[in-house]
């Protein structure tokens, strides 16, 4: 046990059935009960992984972007010959990406950082271009979980002995390329024995905390205990939370920030009951272009995430007979169970297993929906923001733009 038994979030390797190089990743849209690894060849596929959030999270999206990107320079752009139809090429598909997501900044601060590359070495060979993206994808993933070790640090400093510590969604490391923000600073302090336990929001509506930060917690062995989102107040209210932790998705200039729905109101919850509010990001989730929260778009996604639940599992079947039923039922591809009521469940052959993915309906048929995926919390709400190279505390505007330019720590800016 140990946060070593957590996968890699995302990796690059070649392949085997088609010999070209590859984004493989761990679908989070399954996890913990399904452990399907998809492989992308090509772009389209890490944009449909992106917003069939089978990889999610601010800082994972970032380096997501850029293999995407990585991908399309190795395995698509092969008759391409010019540099200008290169760059066009690099630029199409950048947009692409940034289509799938709206919120989190470092999608777009990772496809921007590959054209950036692209249009800074205009007089390369495409060829010696080409790998220099993959080189820059690989080196943008190591690059995070660097930050994210060295907010690790920063964060775990904060924290008292004996920390009971809140955390909203999943900002650990399978929202980054690996060790996470919030769960990164989570992860240190434990390490140093600061961490008496956790409280984990399932975050409704695709649970996140309960499906992703309960299953990294656990191999990491920290001590935690899962709530529903509801059960916050009245935690907070009985002195059992000493401090509470998120990532973010987006940071405008002034501190406010965007992140999983239901961020604002624990931070208002915090303010209520005196407790510190702490943000943990890398300065690539800080959007400088944006004064004020005000500009951030909120994603809103499909309403059938509450209207019903999702699940995944596989079918263990007991006898023979199951096994050719089964087998039978699958052999022309995913078989449809018929349920009444408008659930749906679906059963996939997999080598020698049965993968089944359903949506259990909740609520009536023909319920209107609203379902933003994220909030705002207004700057005045957050104690600090941690970053890989501080902490910023109010007035946040003037520390977090010191921070963004590289400043060294906290203290000499808060
Ligand atoms: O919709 P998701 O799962 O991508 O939302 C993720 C979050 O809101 C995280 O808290 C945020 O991206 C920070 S991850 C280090």
């Amino acid at each position: 046990m140990g946060i070593e038994a957590i996968p890699q979030t995302l990796w690059w390797a070649v392949d085997e059935t088609t010999g070209l190089p590859a984004v493989y990743m761990v679908d989070q849209s399954r996890l913990p009960l399904a452990g399907d690894v998809l492989v992308c060849v090509a772009h389209e596929g890490v944009c449909l992984a992106i917003s069939g959030m089978a990889v999610r999270g601010a800082p994972a999206l970032g380096v997501a972007a850029a293999m995407a990107m990585a991908l399309w320079a190795v395995n698509e752009s092969d008759d391409i010959v010019t540099y200008p139809e290169f760059a066009a090429g690099i630029d199409e598909v950048a947009s692409e990406i940034t289509a799938t997501r709206p919120t989190a900044v470092n999608l777009f601060w990772g496809a921007e950082r590959i054209r950036a590359l692209v249009r800074d070495n205009a007089d390369l060979p495409l060829d010696a271009l080409r790998q220099l993206i993959v080189d820059e994808a690989l080196a943008m993933a190591a690059e995070d979980e660097d930050r994210n070790r060295r907010i690790g640090a920063f964060g775990a400093d904060l924290l008292p002995d004996d920390a009971r510590v809140l955390t909203h969604c999943n900002a650990g490391s399978l929202a980054t390329a690996y060790f996470g923000t919030a769960l990164g600073v989570i992860f240190t302090a434990h390490e140093q024995g600061k961490i008496a336990g956790v409280w984990v929001d399932e975050t409704r509506p695709v649970l996140q905390g309960a499906r992703l930060t309960a299953w990294e917690l656990k191999m990491a062995g920290v001590p935690f205990n899962l709530i529903t989102d509801s059960m916050a107040a009245s935690v907070m209210r009985a002195g059992g939370v000493d401090a509470v932790i998120v990532g973010a998705d987006r940071i405008a200039a002034n501190g406010d920030t965007a992140n999983k729905i239901g961020t604002y109101g624990l931070a208002v919850l915090c303010k209520e009951h005196g407790i510190p509010f702490y943000v943990a990001a890398p300065t690539s989730t800080v959007d400088l272009t944006l004064a004020t929260g005000e500009g951030i778009v909120i994603e809103e996604r499909d309403p059938r995430e509450i209207l019903g639940m999702s699940f995944s599992g596989v079918i263990e079947p007991r006898t023979p007979t199951e096994v050719s039923a089964l087998d039978a039922l699958t052999a022309q591809g995913p078989w449809e169970v018929p349920i009444a009521k408008g659930h749906a469940m679906e059963v996939t052959r997999k080598g020698g297993a049965y993968q089944l993915d359903g949506w259990a309906r909740i609520a009536p048929p023909g319920v209107q929906v609203y379902n933003p995926a994220f909030d705002v919390t207004p700057a005045a709400y957050i104690t600090a923001i941690i970053t890989e190279n501080g902490v910023a505390r109010a007035d946040l505007s003037a520390s977090l733009a010191a921070l963004c330019a590289g400043a060294g720590s906290i203290d000499e800016i808060g």
